[in-house]
């Protein structure tokens, strides 16, 4: 699609006057910027009134945009609708799980179950495709902003009871599924069935499954609908939507990915230095195995000021530009940010933008020049015509909602599982150790890797558990963690054993969990904590066994030949260290070592049938790399070792 990288953020005209969209394309101009976002948020200028529509300014701008050659991604603004219509639609705005109804005043403010906010979306969305679906200055359309509401209340419990009736077919088979007749929840009429608003007490597990999937799939709804309007309207243009990466939970990404164009993400490490670095490698390479290894596009990031909930992160110009140079290695078309224009005022009105409050003579602005000098370089990073695979990776993570949502059920041994927190735990270990990685759904073809990673994946239906068994029967290297396969896919306790549902693969029996505070060792000196579990051996070969305590003596850490693979189990939470050796470990016996490490990292990206290398070093002592080929920033040729200062970054074409 693209020759050029695309580079640049959300701008909002609409906050501003004439003169400042002229001064604003003069900047522009200076960055090389050659991309913005516009729209997201802006309902209310485009539709002060019902069905009353003020695109003048917005055609004004987009054609000021395009004479200085600027494209444009045009958001769909349904993230934010404006206050008439919250006034006219009382039953459209979110009530919270606490029934209590949220009024107009900051963003989001919309119930997705609606007809009136689902009508009023096609509507906007339908009006902006037929004007601008064939304006030279449109590059993608952007539908939403960060599809993330879930609400409750009547208009859900009507929607959620339509799914259930779609899903389960009669309520003998949903009381059957939920096991209702554990206190007293037996249904015998689809009105008393409620989404899951706050209980005096826990919830079922197995409804807030459902209802988790229910609201997932609503907004994907919400999504597709307002996806094939702007089709229909524009010929060509690709439709995407930015996740929140990686906190939210509220959606199924690879669903959502299925029914887009292309993927794009919006990321917001929380960590300073080396760890923020390993936050971006784990988007990076999320949004990447959601596009299915083709390229995506980093929509936003910010620039140096990064919103925390207690004091912002400070991001220097260096870790930008490495930051963004890991999404691009990664697959991104580019680097895009919120926000171009710092605003007057305004919720987010400190967060930082690519022009700060301080104006153009900054660092700030000098560090968004900067960028866009080195990214005008880099042009043969951009893929053109039909994009190809980008990565090619041995080892994949299984990561999916399911997972993390069961995880997140109240009740279980431990309050504090914490799914997305290993996964992350399992990506730095290897990241650390230089290995690439993917991500990859349980439904999805395991066998093209070499070792696959099941990091606390609760839930898993028996197709899930067969494909993994075949997986391993036929060749493949499995680790498996803690309380894996232990229920079914409707959060049913599998019988006979916790982790039941790969107790054959992995050769054990798991008879008790034992949540523990504090430190536990295990006998090659690994340091752990957090749950334990004690099991039996079915075939399975102790590599690591608990040392001290109740479990004292017994397995920790197995393996099990099973077929014409390995499968390992990993029945307690390791610390970093111990994570990383056991990893390394693993992956040593399928022949998998690491490039480089520990904060200094090299990435191998395909762009059609040329390879890159981008080797970056996010440690404050300079790094030696091998790479091969030519350096596109200064020309030089590499063959073999390279130094790269502390901060620097190497490009190479092989
Ligand atoms: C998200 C949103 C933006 C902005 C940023 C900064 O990514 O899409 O509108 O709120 O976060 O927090």
């Amino acid at each position: 699609m693209a020759s050029e990288l695309l580079y640049g953020g959300d701008y909002n005209p609409e906050q501003y006057s004439p003169a400042v969209w002229a001064e604003d394309v003069r900047l522009m101009k200076a960055a090389r910027v050659n991309t913005v976002t516009v729209g997201v948020f802006a309902w209310s200028s485009l539709e002060p009134n019902e069905g009353v529509f003020t695109f003048d300014w917005l055609d004004d701008v987009l054609d000021l945009l395009h004479v200085n050659g600027i494209g444009v991604i045009l958001a769909t603004p349904t993230a934010s609708p404006p206050p008439w219509f919250s006034l006219a639609h009382p039953e459209a705005l979110p009530v919270t799980a606490d029934g209590v109804r949220l009024l107009h005043g900051s963003r989001d403010t919309y119930n997705p179950a609606a007809e009136a906010y689902r009508h009023a979306a096609r509507r906007i969305a339908t009006e902006m495709g037929r004007r601008y679906g064939t304006h030279p200055a449109l590059r993608m359309w952007h539908v939403h902003n960060e599809y993330g509401t879930v609400s409750f209340g009547p208009v859900v419990d009507a929607e959620f009871r339509l799914w259930l009736e779609r899903k389960y077919g009669a309520l003998p088979r949903l009381n059957d599924v939920w096991n209702t007749a554990f206190w007293s929840q037996r249904y015998g009429r689809w009105a008393e069935v409620f989404a899951p608003q706050a209980t005096q007490y826990l919830g079922n597990p197995a409804q807030l499954l459902d209802f988790r999937r229910f609201a997932a799939e609503l907004l994907l709804t919400a999504f597709a609908e307002q996806a094939d309007i702007l089709r229909s309207l524009s010929s060509g243009i690709p439709v995407t939507t930015n996740f929140m990466l990686p906190t939210w939970l509220h959606y199924d990404q690879w669903a959502f990915a299925e029914a887009e164009d292309l993927v794009s993400i919006d990321d917001y490490p929380s960590e300073p230095g080396v760890d923020g670095h390993a936050q971006a490698a784990f988007s990076g390479d999320l949004a990447r195995s959601l596009a299915g290894n083709r390229p995506w596009l980093l929509m936003e990031q910010a620039t140096n000021l990064i919103y925390r909930s207690d004091a912002m992160l400070v991001r220097s110009t260096q870790d930008m530009i490495r930051s963004s140079l890991q999404y691009i290695a990664r697959g991104s078309l580019g680097a895009l940010f919120f926000q171009w224009r710092a605003p007057r005022t305004g919720a987010e009105v400190f967060h930082s933008s690519m022009v700060p409050h301080s104006g153009e003579d900054t660092d700030q602005f000098r560090g968004t020049v900067q960028l866009g000098e080195l990214l005008a370089g880099l042009s043969e990073l951009a893929p053109e015509g039909p994009p190809g695979p980008v990565a090619e990776n041995r080892v994949a993570i299984l990561w999916y909602p399911e997972a993390w949502w069961a995880a997140d059920t109240r009740g279980l041994p431990r309050a504090d599982l914490d799914y997305s927190g290993l996964v992350h735990q399992v990506h730095r270990a290897l990241w650390l150790a230089g290995v690439g990685v993917d991500f990859i759904h349980p439904d999805q073809d395991l066998t093209g890797y070499d070792v696959v990673l099941l990091p606390l994946a609760i839930p898993l239906s028996d197709t899930q558990a067969g494909a993994v068994e075949d997986y391993v029967g036929s060749g493949g290297r499995l680790v498996a963690w803690y309380f894996s396969g232990t229920t079914d896919e409707n959060f049913s306790v599998v019988p006979a054993g916790y982790g039941g549902q790969l107790a054959r693969v992995l050769g054990i029996r798991v008879q008790m969990v034992h949540p523990v505070d504090g430190v536990l060792t295990l006998t090659d000196g690994s340091t752990a904590g957090r749950w334990s579990e004690h099991l039996d051996l079915r075939g399975a070969e102790t590599v690591a066994g608990y040392s001290g305590g109740t479990l004292d003596g017994k397995p920790a850490l197995t393996r099990h030949s099973f077929g014409r693979g390995t499968a390992h189990y990993v029945s307690t939470h390791l610390d970093d260290d111990a994570l990383r050796g056991h990893l390394v470990a693993v992956l040593a016996d399928a022949g998998i070592s690491g490039r480089a490490g520990d904060g200094l990292e090299v990435i191998d990206r395909r762009v059609g049938d040329t390879r890159f290398s981008i080797a970056l070093n996010h440690t404050d002592a300079p790094g030696t790399v091998a790479v091969y080929g030519t350096d596109l920033v200064t020309g030089h040729s590499h063959a073999g070792p390279a130094v790269i200062p502390a901060g620097g970054y190497l490009i190479v074409r092989a």
